[in-house]
């Protein structure tokens, strides 16, 4: 069947939950919409997308995205501008990472097209949840797993697509705290690092728990050969500013995550006149200039945390902290910029927003 031919098939729910939502309260993905968004694969394509009252799914015991972890996801968010319009950023973006993941990780494409009209068909169908408040946003999460009900070994031939909804806030209430780590590693060359595979994130807890318990939110991964070489944060790329010019890891090896948030900036900040360098950026350079005062400013940026500002950066036994935020020109406006343009009070000169 053509993608044309795919019609969304949606079921309203019959009590909606908006009304009964602190909006004052909202912790990060805890609350969802009424409606999801449902399409099996199997037989070699994609059939039946359907939105649907959001509930439980059913699952079997032995299916294997349980047992050997073939599970993708994404993340992006829809916004309310002034006039009351919605629309998502760079959603295009998600569906060419989303498919990227896929082929990594042996599961099937989802149609670029498809993909993303599936986002805004159930954006528009829960819109009055997009949140109208400075900083709030409605978090997207299309996700992919393997349903074959096997305990044999390779890829399955049945999966579920889904796409949920969630209100939200901020990620970090506060800039952040990260330390950069050395001897755990997130992802090797020849890996899954570029995938945004679930396992990634698994992967990722135990390290991170250690830093928390001694008061950091987040790790800074370096590579797994040497750790002499940053590659990102937690759920965040990393940019630095040194000598008035943002640098942050290149993509070129497949350990990173290839961020949508972090390329925007660079985007934004080139066509300001800012220099841009995407390189190997050894941790030895980052101590100097923190030790030498030529690091202006460091933060993180991710759909969920959006533009995170680093506070402190802690390696081996020694803590750093960076310049105080009111001195942190260059990422205030970034920030500021960005968030204007997602919600039209600035004019979308890239081309970003995707309206629903
Ligand atoms: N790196 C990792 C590991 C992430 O999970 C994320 C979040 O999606 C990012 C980087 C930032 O990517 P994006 O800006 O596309 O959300
Ligand atoms: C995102 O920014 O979309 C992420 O992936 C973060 C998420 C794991 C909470």
């Amino acid at each position: 069947m053509a993608i044309s031919e795919l019609t969304i098939s949606v079921e309203q729910c019959k009590d909606s939950a908006v009304n009964r939502v602190d909006w004052d309260n909202l912790p990060f993905g805890r609350v969802f919409t009424d409606h999801m968004l449902l399409m099996e694969y199997a037989d070699g394509r994609w059939e039946n997308p359907k939105i649907m009252p959001f509930q439980d799914i059913p699952m079997h015991p032995a299916m294997s995205a349980i047992h050997y972890g073939q599970s993708i996801f994404e993340g992006l968010k829809a916004y309310k501008h002034e006039d009351g319009r919605l629309s998502v950023f760079r959603p295009n973006m998600n569906a060419k990472r989303f498919n990227e993941s896929a082929i990594r990780m042996c599961m099937p494409e989802v149609p670029e097209a498809l993909f993303v009209e599936c986002v805004r068909k159930l954006v528009a169908i829960d819109s009055n949840w997009v949140p109208n408040k400075p900083g709030y946003s409605l978090y997207i999460r299309p996700f992919m797993f393997a349903t074959d009900a096997w305990v044999g070994i390779k890829p399955s031939e049945t999966y579920k697509f889904m796409i949920l909804l969630s209100p939200v806030g901020n990620y970090y209430s506060e800039p952040v705290r990260v330390k950069i780590e050395s001897y755990y590693t997130r992802a090797a060359q020849g890996g899954v690092g570029r995938a945004k595979a679930a396992g990634n994130y698994g992967a990722s807890l135990y390290p991170a728990k250690q830093a928390q318990d001694h008061n950091f939110h987040q790790l800074v991964w370096t590579d797994a050969k040497e750790h002499k070489y940053i590659e990102e944060s937690g759920t965040m790329n990393i940019v630095f500013q040194i000598n008035d010019t943002l640098i942050t890891p290149s993509e070129e090896q497949d350990t990173i995550l290839r961020g949508i948030t972090k390329r925007s900036i660079l985007e934004l900040a080139s066509s300001w006149g800012i220099a841009v360098e995407e390189r190997k950026v050894s941790v030895e350079e980052v101590i100097q200039a923190l030790r030498d005062g030529t690091m202006q400013d460091a933060f993180g940026a991710g759909t969920a945390a959006t533009l995170a500002q680093i506070d402190i950066i802690g390696y081996k036994d020694e803590v750093f902290k960076l310049p105080a935020m009111e001195n942190r020109t260059l990422s205030n406006r970034i920030k500021e910029h960005l968030d204007a343009l997602k919600i039209g009070k600035v004019e979308d000169t890239f081309g970003w927003n995707f309206f629903v």
